[in-house]
C-alpha cells in the first residue's frame, strides 16, 4: 500500500494529543494509530503576513509527518472565517438566515484552495493515495487536479449536507459542485447527508452513485474507556464528586457553536427546573463550551446570549449553597473530560444539527458498566441513527428535553444497563480505526477500476 495523504484545514499539534480541536482531528488521529505511512498537510494554526506561496514546516512523529503553512491575515478572513464559517457551515447546518454571502470571499476560499494544492504537489510521490477532509477543501481536489496530479482522491465531509433546495441558495453552488466532481469517492457521515449530496451532484451531471459513500465516523472505544477508568480515580474527578455530594450530575461538553442548540438546551433545563421541582438543590448540570471560531461575528453573539441566559437561570434558581449550572469555556485535558464523562449521570447532547457529533459517542464508551449513566440526544444529531437507544429528543422542543431528563435522571439501572449495552455495541461496531480503513479501502478500488 502507498502513502497515504491527509489533508485537511485544521491540524492537530502532536505534541498537544491530549488538547483536541474538535471532531475531525481526534476522529482522524485516533484513525491513524496503525503502522501506515502518512503525511498530514494542513494549515499549522498561525498567521503570517506574506507576498509568496508558503514553505511548509514538517515535523515527523511516528510514521505521520505532519506538513503544515500559515495562511496571510487576508486569506484566513476570507476563507477561513468568512467562505468556511459564515457561510458555508451555516448553510450546511440548515441556517440559511445565518448565511452571510459575499462574492470576494468566495475568491479567496478559490485562492486558498489553488495555493494549498500549490504547495502540496511538489510534496507528493508516485504511488500515495491522498484523502481530504471537510468543507474548508471543497474545490482541492480540482485544484490538483489542474496542477496533473493523477493519484487516487477521495473527500470526507464531516458536517452535515442539506439538500438541493438548500443548497442552490449559495451563490456559486454550482460551481462548487462542479469541482466536486473531481473526487474519486466522497464520504459523508448519514444516509441523509449522501441523499442529498448525490441529489446535488446529479443535478451537475454526475452520472454514478457509487461515487458518494454514507461512512460514519467513530471513536478509538477501547482506549477512551480505559483513560475514563484511569481520570476516574484522578485528583479532577474527586474534586468534582466531592463538591457534588452525592447528587446527580448532567454534563454537556461542546465548541460553543449556535449547531450545539446551547441556548435552546438551556431552555429544556429550565423547564426541568419550572415542571419538575423535586430536582431543586439535587441536580446539577456542567457545560463545559470551549469558545470556538471567536473571530466570527455569530459566535461573539452566541457567547454573550449564552452568558446572559445561563446567569438568569442561575439567578433566578440558585440556593445560597446549590448553583444549578456550572460553566465553562475553558478546552479541558481529555482524559481529564473522559473521567467527568464517567462520573456524569447523564449527557446532555443536543445539537440543532451535527455531522456526527463525538461527544455522544465519547460518553458512552466511558461509561461504568454497572452502573451506566443515561444519554439524551438530539434526533438531529448524525449519530441519532446508530444510538436510537439514546433518549432521542427534538432539540427545539424544551418540554421534551425537560421531560427526557427527568426520565434520565429517574431511570432504573436495569433499564440503563440494557440501553447501554445496545449503544456500547454500536460504539464497537463502528470504530475511528474501521471507519479509515472502510473509505480507504473503497478509494483504493477506484485506482484500480481506472487502472483496469
Ligand atoms: P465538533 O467536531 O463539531 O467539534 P464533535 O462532538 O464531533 O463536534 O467533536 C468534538 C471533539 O472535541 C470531541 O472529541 C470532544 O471530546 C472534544 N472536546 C469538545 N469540548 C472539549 C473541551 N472543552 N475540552 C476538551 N475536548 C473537548
Ligand atoms: O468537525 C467539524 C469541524 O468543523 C472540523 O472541520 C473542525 O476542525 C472542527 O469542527 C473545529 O472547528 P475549527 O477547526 O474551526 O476550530
Amino acid at each position: 500500500m502507498g502513502r497515504l495523504v491527509i489533508v485537511s484545514n485544521r491540524v492537530p499539534d502532536p505534541r498537544e494529543r491530549n488538547k483536541p480541536a474538535g471532531g475531525l482531528a481526534v476522529g482522524l488521529a485516533d484513525a491513524l494509530r496503525g503502522d501506515q505511512s502518512t503525511l498530514w498537510f494542513g494549515w499549522s494554526g498561525r498567521q503570517v503576513e506574506a507576498d509568496a506561496d508558503p514553505v511548509p514546516s514538517l515535523d515527523t512523529h511516528g510514521t505521520v509527518t505532519y506538513a503544515t503553512i500559515p495562511l496571510t491575515p487576508t486569506q484566513h478572513r476570507g476563507y477561513y472565517q468568512r467562505f468556511s464559517n459564515a457561510i458555508l457551515w451555516p448553510l450546511c447546518h440548515y441556517r440559511l438566515g445565518l448565511m452571510d454571502y459575499a462574492r470576494a470571499d468566495w475568491q479567496q476560499y478559490l485562492e486558498v484552495n489553488r495555493m494549498f494544492a500549490r504547495v502540496l504537489a511538489p510534496l507528493l510521490k508516485p504511488d500515495d493515495i491522498i484523502w481530504v477532509h471537510d468543507y474548508h477543501l471543497f474545490p482541492l481536489a480540482q485544484a490538483l487536479r489542474e496542477l496533473g496530479v493523477t493519484a487516487p482522491i477521495g473527500f470526507f465531509l464531516h458536517i452535515p449536507f442539506p439538500p438541493w433546495s438548500l443548497f442552490r441558495a449559495l451563490p456559486p453552488a454550482t460551481a462548487l459542485l462542479d469541482d466536486m466532481k473531481a473526487y474519486d469517492l466522497i464520504g459523508v457521515q448519514t444516509e441523509e447527508d449522501a441523499q442529498n449530496l448525490w441529489e446535488c451532484l446529479r443535478v451537475e451531471g454526475m452520472t454514478d452513485p457509487s461515487r458518494v459513500v454514507a461512512c460514519p465516523i467513530g471513536i478509538d472505544p477501547v482506549s477512551f474507556s480505559e483513560e475514563a477508568r484511569d481520570a476516574f480515580e484522578g485528583p479532577e474527578v474527586r474534586r468534582l464528586r466531592e463538591s457534588l455530594h452525592d447528587e446527580p450530575l448532567i454534563i454537556g461538553v461542546d465548541r460553543l457553536d449556535y449547531s450545539k442548540g446551547l441556548e435552546e438546551r438551556f431552555h429544556g433545563y429550565e423547564k426541568l427546573l419550572i415542571r419538575y421541582p423535586e430536582h431543586h438543590r439535587h441536580v446539577t448540570y456542567l457545560q463545559v463550551a470551549p469558545v470556538s471560531r471567536g473571530e466570527v461575528e455569530e459566535y461573539r453573539l452566541l457567547r454573550r446570549q449564552l452568558d446572559e441566559t445561563i446567569g438568569r437561570i442561575n439567578g433566578a434558581f440558585a440556593a445560597y449553597d446549590w448553583t444549578p449550572i456550572r460553566y465553562l469555556t475553558r478546552p479541558i485535558a481529555r482524559q481529564t473530560l473522559a473521567g467527568f464523562y464517567r462520573l456524569a449521570d447523564v449527557a446532555l447532547v443536543t445539537p440543532l444539527r451535527d455531522g456526527m457529533n463525538l461527544v455522544a459517542k465519547e460518553y458512552v464508551a466511558a461509561q461504568n458498566p454497572d452502573n451506566p449513566g443515561a444519554l439524551v440526544l438530539s434526533h438531529l444529531a448524525g449519530a441519532a441513527p446508530e444510538l436510537d437507544e439514546a433518549l432521542l429528543v427534538n432539540p427545539h422542543d424544551s418540554d421534551a428535553i425537560a421531560d427526557a431528563l427527568h426520565l434520565a435522571l429517574t431511570m432504573k439501572k436495569e433499564e440503563r444497563k440494557r440501553r447501554w449495552n445496545i449503544l456500547n455495541n454500536e460504539i464497537r461496531n463502528t470504530t475511528a480505526g474501521s471507519w479509515a480503513r472502510d473509505f480507504l479501502k473503497a478509494l483504493n478500488r477506484t485506482r484500480k477500476t481506472s487502472v483496469g
